[in-house]
């Protein structure tokens, strides 16, 4: 038999599978559009700090360590795979629009200091010094010499390769159920009516990781963003600018030649697909309210699709309700960056059935669930 079936080919499920191969274990995936759900849209920052709200430190905790492992991550994917991940090491810069903007930003940095977190506060010249495409109402900074960004699609072109050389199975097919014999996970069923075994089985299907039968209730729900993709951005930013406009948030993270992702919508609303005009209206205006050059660059893409959201926004990680079943799951806006840790932590579970200690407080275990879902809060 397999010793471990992963549910879901997203960069999570495929790094965990890469991993775990590495550890000298039989893998197979199934997935039946492997890296086209949420990390095909992911903007592809690895960004603890910028990301970082109010009562998140936990998280905080996890996003630093997976982003101190991101170099390192990405200079072995390239090797094993031959192939590039566009790591960016430019850092991230972080503006407001008004003076509201700019006082929400004071506030955020005051948190931030309290964190002992490496920011410095940038006047308007020194910020536009930085990244001269910035318009020049911008009202003033938030440097973050640590917050990087990665080619998100590049990530997991390589990850399917360097697990395929690893010698992981993916196997095309859309997971139905968990397959439960003897009181425990033992492979996963497909729609189609195969099974594929499974001596442990990792659950890494994203937002959709609540909606399978076997699987005692997770709190993980949909939280849908749309994401656009411009081209023609060559030289225009040196690295993520993310702003406050007028209360509304809006990233532009450059990739690839001349590539920029401009991100992201959040919206609570299941899994509604649609890319609608307002979302597209909200994110171009605001985009290029912060950097005008971005009106003439070509919309080459437009697409919406869903995070893993939690209850404390951090991700399920480790042992499930059911034995057998290994949770990789609810990274709502950190996949990227929590990819390597993630990958790291359950693989060291499934080969010596210990949960490392950085992944410790992830466990599922955190929230009291009820039969029916319901989450019944933090214990
Ligand atoms: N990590 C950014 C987002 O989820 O939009």
């Amino acid at each position: 038999m397999t010793d471990v079936a992963v549910a879901g080919g997203g960069l999570v499920g495929m790094a965990v599978a890469w991993r775990s191969a590495l550890r000298g274990l039989s893998v197979t995936v199934v997935d039946d559009a492997p890296g086209t759900g949420a990390s095909a849209a992911a903007a592809g920052m690895l960004a603890p700090v910028t990301e970082a709200g109010y009562r998140e430190e936990a998280l905080l905790g996890l996003g630093t360590a997976s982003l101190q492992r991101w170099p390192a991550f990405a200079a072995e994917l390239e090797a094993a795979s031959g192939r590039t991940v566009g790591l960016r090491t430019a850092g991230t810069l972080v503006v407001g629009f008004d003076e509201d903007d700019v006082r929400e930003l004071d506030a955020l940095h005051a948190f931030q200091r309290e964190l002992g977190l490496a920011v410095e506060r940038l006047t308007p010249r020194e910020a536009r010094r930085r990244e001269p495409a910035l318009a020049t109402r911008v009202r003033g900074g938030l440097l973050v010499l640590g917050d990087h960004s990665v080619d998100g699609r590049a990530v997991h072109a390589a990850l399917l390769a360097a697990a395929e050389t690893a010698g992981v199975a993916v196997v095309r097919g859309r997971v139905a159920d968990v397959a439960v014999a003897g009181g425990r996970a033992r492979g996963l069923r497909l729609e189609d009516g195969t099974t594929v075994p499974g001596d442990r089985v990792v659950l890494a299907l994203g937002a959709h990781s609540g909606g399978l039968p076997s699987v005692p209730p997770l709190p993980v729900r949909p939280v849908k963003g749309q994401i656009l993709r411009l081209a023609g951005a060559g030289g225009l930013l040196e690295g993520t600018v993310r702003a406050l406009v007028r209360g509304r948030h809006v990233y532009l993270v450059p990739y690839g030649a001349d590539r920029l992702v401009v991100g992201a919508t959040v919206e609570d609303r299941g899994f509604d697909a649609r890319v609608t005009a307002g979302g597209v209206h909200d994110l171009l205006h605001d985009a290029i309210e912060v950097v005008p050059e971005v009106e003439e660059l070509e919309l080459a893409e437009t697409l919406a699709r869903w995070r893993p959201g939690t209850p404390d926004n951090a991700p399920l990680l480790g042992p499930s309700r059911l034995p057998g079943l290994v949770l990789a799951t609810g990274h709502h806006r950190n996949g990227v960056l929590l990819t390597p840790v993630t990958a790291e932590a359950i693989a060291e579970l499934l080969a010596t059935g210990a949960l490392p200690e950085v992944a410790a407080s992830f466990t599922a275990d955190r929230f009291a669930v009820g039969s029916s879902g319901e989450v019944r809060g933090c214990r």
